[in-house]
């Protein structure tokens, strides 16, 4: 009898208990081999022989270096894909590509254009497929954030988290992991640039402690953490509607004020200065981005040992 693959396609899919090991796993492997060289394996390489592939349809530098030196530090290999430069390019589907793939490597992360496309690789494939963002969710990103957040203000039970701009795929994953953590998210963003509602229904239907609002500042009253994401993401046309919007939605220090005195500030990046965030709260106290960033890399590493079960 086989078993199914363990993917790793969006947090709402995982248990509260998964998560929490993931979390765990992060700090713990983080935490051991504090000031080693980057490449350096870790002591017990628990993914000796294994391979990942990394698919791309959009551009990335975070993620695509995170999981290539994790699986290097975990003592495995990485293969990175340029879906155009792929038979993907040219037609081959995508069923295809994972089945394929499955006899190649032991699993593959797919950056993709379309979520549905990650699903239609994953439900192909006999190996463990890794959510690398879509147009809908970033669940890899969201595992980081949670890990910075832990650092920096300790225990993420009943803190409040701000989400100011896009309600978009970054967002999403927070409305996810709201169903899994005890924490209350704030969401505003512009009308037109909401989260989606069937969503936020499921998610609070799910228990998750969520407010949706167009008030930024309402939003941000008191917050134990700030977060925002770029105005035009990968594979938006409407920039212009887009930066007309969301200039309420701005983090600057003025914003940063209505947050609680020692609030953290994360964003994914890449930052667009000037726009969603100033120079001064990007390069201030309470960012917590560079953090944020390297907590990629530790975040990755667990998600990959748990979907190769060895969580
Ligand atoms: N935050 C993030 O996913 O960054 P990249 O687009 O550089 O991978
Ligand atoms: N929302 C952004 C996130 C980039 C990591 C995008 O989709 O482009």
């Amino acid at each position: 009898m086989t078993t199914a693959p363990r993917h790793f396609l969006d947090i709402s899919a995982l248990s509260r208990e998964e998560l929490r090991d993931i979390l765990d796993e992060a700090h713990a492997r983080k935490a051991a081999r504090a000031g080693w060289p980057k490449a350096k394996r870790d002591e017990d390489a628990p993914l000796d022989g294994y391979a990942l592939a990394m698919i791309f349809q959009k551009n990335s530098t975070r993620t695509r270096v995170s999981f290539e030196i994790g699986m290097r530090q975990l003592g495995g290999e990485a293969i990175i894909l340029d879906a155009a430069s792929t038979q993907l390019g040219r037609g081959e589907t995508i069923e295809d590509t994972a089945r394929v793939l499955s006899r190649m490597v032991d699993a593959v992360m797919i950056r993709a254009n379309a979520h549905q496309d990650v699903v239609d690789f994953a439900m192909a494939a006999s190996v463990p497929v890794i959510n690398g963002l879509t147009d809908l969710s970033h669940p890899c990103q969201i595992i980081a954030d949670l890990m910075t957040i832990e650092e920096w203000a300790g225990d993420i039970t009943g803190k409040t988290i701000a989400w100011l701009g896009d309600g978009n795929n970054v967002c999403a994953s927070f409305v996810h992991a709201a169903e899994k953590f005890d924490f209350s998210l704030r969401i505003a963003t512009p009308q037109a640039y909401a989260p989606r509602a069937q969503e936020i229904a499921a998610a609070k239907a799910a228990g998750a402690k969520i407010e949706t609002s167009f008030d930024a500042k309402a939003a941000i009253k008191g917050a134990d953490v700030v977060v925002t994401d770029t105005w035009v993401s990968m594979g938006d046309t409407d920039k212009d509607a887009r930066l007309a919007a969301f200039p309420p939605y701005a983090v600057d220090e003025a914003m940063m004020a209505h947050a609680a005195k020692d609030a953290v500030f994360l964003h994914c990046l890449p930052a667009h200065r000037g726009e969603e965030v100033t120079d001064t709260v990007m390069d201030g106290p309470q960012s917590a981005v560079w953090d944020e960033a390297e907590n990629r890399i530790h975040a990755q590493k667990a998600i990959l040992m748990w979907c190769l079960g060895k969580l």
